[in-house]
């Protein structure tokens, strides 16, 4: 059983997607322990509380420094009985420690082809400006599992969509999203039915 934490920055329409295809029993043998955002103001925690599931604002600001972070950090997700972490649109990098001791057990999903488009500075309406100025005709979202490097650790599934000669880097996030609601349920329901390795 997979006993997630999803940590987000934003709005966390990946989690709403994520939470929906558990509703319908499109991912069986995971539940969401937790909600976990650097940002108070962050959509993805009023989507948790709706939702009856616990929702906490953890921000390195909160600690004397960041090791104290760290530890905090796996406190709370030892306290939820955590064994799973999902980063749906989480902006801030998860520390080393937290990384070592879910080793394989950390996805991320990223909206571009990887290992293309990646990185550090890589986040937002900058990917696709990347892509559109760099004339790709496809694009696309992956989902991988987390290693100390951004971006880097390996791909469990991805998905392409075309590029337009048209398309500002609005258009194409837009096409970029609405792949990921279909891709990271996917990928997560695969893990937590055994079909590919949770680790
Ligand atoms: C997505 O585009 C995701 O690929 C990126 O951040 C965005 C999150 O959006 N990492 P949301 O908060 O899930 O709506």
């Amino acid at each position: 059983m997979l006993h997630i934490a999803v940590f987000g920055s934003g709005k966390g329409s990946n989690f709403g997607a994520i939470l929906e295809a558990m509703k319908v029993g499109k991912i069986t043998g995971a539940t969401i322990r937790l909600v976990l955002s650097n940002n108070s103001r962050a959509g993805i925690l009023d989507i948790a509380r709706v939702n009856d599931i616990p929702a906490v604002h953890v921000s390195e600001r909160q600690f004397s420094d960041y090791g104290e972070f760290a530890r905090g950090l796996l406190r709370i997700l030892a306290e939820h009985g955590v064994n799973f972490i999902v980063l749906a649109g989480y902006m801030k990098k998860v520390p080393g420690e937290i990384v070592a001791a879910f080793r394989g057990r950390i996805l991320n999903i990223h909206p571009a082809l990887l290992p293309k488009f990646g990185g550090e500075g890589m986040y937002g309406m900058r990917v696709h400006e990347a892509v559109i100025a760099a004339g790709e005709k496809e694009s696309g979202a992956t989902v991988h599992r987390v290693e100390e490097e951004y971006d880097r650790g390996p791909i469990v599934a991805q998905r392409l969509v075309p590029v337009y000669p048209g398309d500002t880097p609005e258009s194409l996030a837009a096409r970029v999203l609405r792949i990921e609601h279909e891709l990271y349920p996917e990928a997560i329901g695969m893990i937590a039915a055994g079909t590919l390795p949770t680790e």
